[in-house]
């Protein structure tokens, strides 16, 4: 069975519930029509009100993290049963800037992620190299560690979606081509299949991340093995609705 696309906004540390709730009013009637799976990731404290206000659409919520352990003395993080209460579905893990900025490892991630499978919510696993790692052809290394440890021991690899977001192109306006994107997602498929089987791995949701816009999205979904999109800077807009409506 094909793969059913799936675009998911990135709010990152934006929007208040004042400005989320008006966004996603706008959004409502302009993805009403979509065909693929639509998400919107958002900070944590906004989860509440964001879940009211998607409430009878198509727009799903997602978070930007989860903690492990089922509860506990873990100041500042937030737990699988937090989110469920309002409804969350989606978990974005790993993402470039959490490794960057806030020490997350190929470990953290694997922990994170092993705990959003195991309380039946579906993580978004980021991975993605650094312009450094790409021009000393460092990539696929990249990528072979990133999911052989960010994956270990998950059971079903299909209840999980992968972002493939290359650091340079995170909210540069340096979009990867299509086909460096459909390159690298191909050989993250392959991959997989080594890891997981490649029946498995050909059920795999791979999303491309990078400056996604409604410009460039249509040549990017076309590729054959990006499955979807993690937009940052465009889910802010209602240009996020242009790039849900992809195949119109
Ligand atoms: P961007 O962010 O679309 O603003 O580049 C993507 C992401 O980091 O998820």
């Amino acid at each position: 069975m094909a793969r059913k696309p799936f675009i998911a906004g990135n709010w990152k540390m934006n929007m208040t519930a004042e400005s989320g709730k008006q966004l996603i009013t706008e959004l409502k009637p302009l993805v009403k029509g979509a065909k693929c799976e639509v998400a919107l990731c958002v900070p944590a404290i906004l989860i509440p009100a964001m879940s009211k206000a998607v409430k009878g659409s198509k727009i799903k919520l997602g978070a930007q993290n989860m903690h492990w352990a089922e509860s506990g003395a873990f100041t500042g993080e937030i737990s699988a049963e937090m989110l469920k209460e309002y409804g969350v579905k989606y978990v974005i893990i790993g993402h470039s800037e959490r490794r960057q900025y806030f020490g997350e490892t190929d470990e953290t991630v694997n922990k994170r992620t092993l705990a959003v499978l195991k309380n039946d919510l579906t993580p978004i696993v980021c991975v993605g190299e650094t312009l450094e790692e790409r021009e000393n052809d460092k990539t696929k290394s990249v990528l072979d560690k990133q999911l052989e440890e960010g994956l270990k021991d998950v059971e079903d690899v299909t209840k999980l979606v992968i972002a493939y977001e290359p650091v340079w192109a995170i909210g540069t306006g340096k979009t990867a081509t299509d086909e460096q994107a459909q390159e690298t997602i191909k050989y993250i498929r392959k991959k997989l299949g080594k890891l997981f089987g490649s029946k498995n791995a050909n059920k795999v949701k791979i999303q491309y991340g990078g400056s996604m816009n409604a410009k460039n999205c249509k040549g990017l979904m076309a590729q054959p093995d990006i499955d979807g999109g993690l937009i940052g800077g465009a889910s802010l807009k209602t240009d996020f609705a242009t790039i849900v409506n992809f195949e119109k």
